[in-house]
């Protein structure tokens, strides 16, 4: 048997090192790097995995060259998750074959959206229910708990991967769960379960026993601070897709985002609120991160996200303090605080409004994380507003980007942006001058258009 060796793998990555070192200079994580008894794996201990798991199953399919026109097609429809917002995220629904990483904080909520996931499922299709963490007494009192019809869901608490790989073929089901990809190992490796070689050969072996079978896989994947468990980051080359759950400030709400898709578009969010009897999804994401109290206070705003192909109304909010103590504080939890730096910078040049003297606090309500620059307008409307403790009528709304020059520039998508704003019910909406709709667009709403940053200051 081969040697084992002391090698040194950054938790994250998964890149080596002979030494310690305490940053990996691949990928940035500080603190992630620890040492492994490392037993040259067994080359290809997956693909003899799975190579053992498919010899008695009858749809195997391996596939030497060939012209992609002779590719057989058989377009099958995706499998719906029961849930519109998961099957938003996945970007229609699951496809035949595909491999789905699903990591979150513990506790974010996986184990209870997957079950109530098969629960709906199993009336339907085929489903096999893995678990490496708990017991199957603990998984069918939580389906008992969330109303799944237990008779038909099928369930196995397993940790071995080549167990999971036989079982699945002889079970033929269209979708295969695995809770969690950490606990999991498989034999030819030695290092221990969640180490990363042990997560890297576990992944590659359900993947390609995925696609040899078109079976669909999920697969849990945690995701820690202390990097002592191995990222998703080296498990996303491997992957179809990538979804992550995470838990906002606001711990009723889970919100589900995608992070890479092959089959659809990223950057797209599902919202869900986690009650007493699992996960119910929020058909209307925007009310429940908008603002309904009656009075309005200043700094306070609504603008229109984009998260990928809908929009998403959330409230800004903004505190322009005195600071007491020489060096002013810049803080932005949603936003990018480079930005918000920038910002100030344009107020300060072309608008000849200073805040120098001055803490700035930004805050997305709910949590709610703003990648796209759309929120330059309303983020400097409430930093107005909130220096000159002159409040915002509720009714209002505003999106927009500002460039360095001080002009207001238009954002994609500003048509259905103010189609979202006026079905919520706001009357006032703020827009760059170029998203501003040529037509009239409706007596009960104003639209403001805006091309300078200096045009904001007679808004309040
Ligand atoms: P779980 O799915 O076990 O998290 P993960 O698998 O991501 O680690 O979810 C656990 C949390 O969800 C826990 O804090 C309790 C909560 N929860 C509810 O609020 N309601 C429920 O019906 C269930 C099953 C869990
Ligand atoms: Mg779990």
């Amino acid at each position: 048997m081969a040697k084992a060796k002391s090698i040194f793998i950054c938790a994250s990555c998964g890149a080596k090192y002979h030494r310690w070192q305490g940053i990996c200079s691949e990928c940035g994580d500080a603190g992630t790097i620890s040492e492994t008894l490392e037993t040259p794996a067994a080359p290809n201990a997956g693909a003899r995995v799975v190579q053992r798991a498919l010899s008695g199953f009858a749809g195997a399919s391996g596939s030497g060259v060939q012209s992609l026109s002779q590719v057989d097609l058989q377009r099958r429809p995706r499998i719906s998750t029961g849930f519109v917002e998961f099957d938003r995220v996945l970007g229609g629904g699951i496809v035949q074959g595909e491999v789905v990483l699903i990591g979150g904080n513990p506790g974010a909520g996986k184990s209870t959206l997957l079950l109530q996931t098969v629960g709906k499922l199993c009336t339907t299709r085929k489903v096999l229910y893995v678990t490496g963490e708990e017991s199957l007494q603990q998984v069918a009192l939580r389906a008992v708990r969330l109303n799944v019809d237990t008779s038909t869901v099928k369930a196995a608490a397993e940790n071995s991967i080549d167990t999971i790989c036989q079982m699945a073929s002889s079970e033929a089901p269209e979708l295969l769960i695995v809770d969690s990809i950490q606990v999991m190992h498989i034999q030819g490796v030695e290092s221990a379960p969640g180490s990363v070689s042990q997560v890297r050969e576990c992944a590659a072996a359900l993947t390609q026993f995925a696609k040899k079978t078109g079976i669909a896989v999920f697969m849990v994947g945690h995701v820690t601070k202390d990097g002592t468990l191995a990222g998703p980051k080296i498990l996303e080359h491997c992957v179809d897709c990538s979804v992550i759950l995470e838990a906002g400030t606001d711990m009723r709400y889970r919100t589900l985002r995608c992070q890479k898709n092959r089959f659809g578009a990223v950057n797209e969010i599902g919202v869900f609120a986690m009650t007493d009897s699992g996960m119910k999804e929020v058909k209307n994401p925007s009310a429940i991160f908008l603002n309904r109290a009656d009075t309005v206070a200043p700094g306070s705003l609504a603008m229109v996200t984009w998260e990928g192909t809908r929009p998403l109304l959330v409230e800004l909010q903004a505190l322009v303090d005195v600071s007491l103590y020489g060096n002013p504080r810049r803080l932005s939890l949603g936003t990018d605080s480079g930005r918000l730096s920038m910002l100030l910078s344009v107020l300060h040049r072309h608008a000849e409004f200073s805040l120098s003297d001055q803490d700035v606090f930004v805050n997305v309500v709910g949590g709610v994380k703003i990648e796209d620059t759309s929120s330059d307008v309303p983020l400097c409307l409430a930093l107005i507003s909130s220096y000159k403790s002159k409040p915002i009528d509720k009714g209002t709304i505003a999106f927009g980007e500002i460039g360095l020059t001080g002009e207001v520039r238009p954002v994609p998508y500003g048509q259905e942006r103010i189609s979202e704003a006026v079905k919520q019910g706001f009357v006032r909406i703020i827009v760059p001058k170029d998203n501003a709709p040529r037509t009239r667009f409706d007596n009960n709403v104003e639209i403001i258009p805006v091309s300078r940053v200096t045009d904001l200051f007679s808004l309040l």
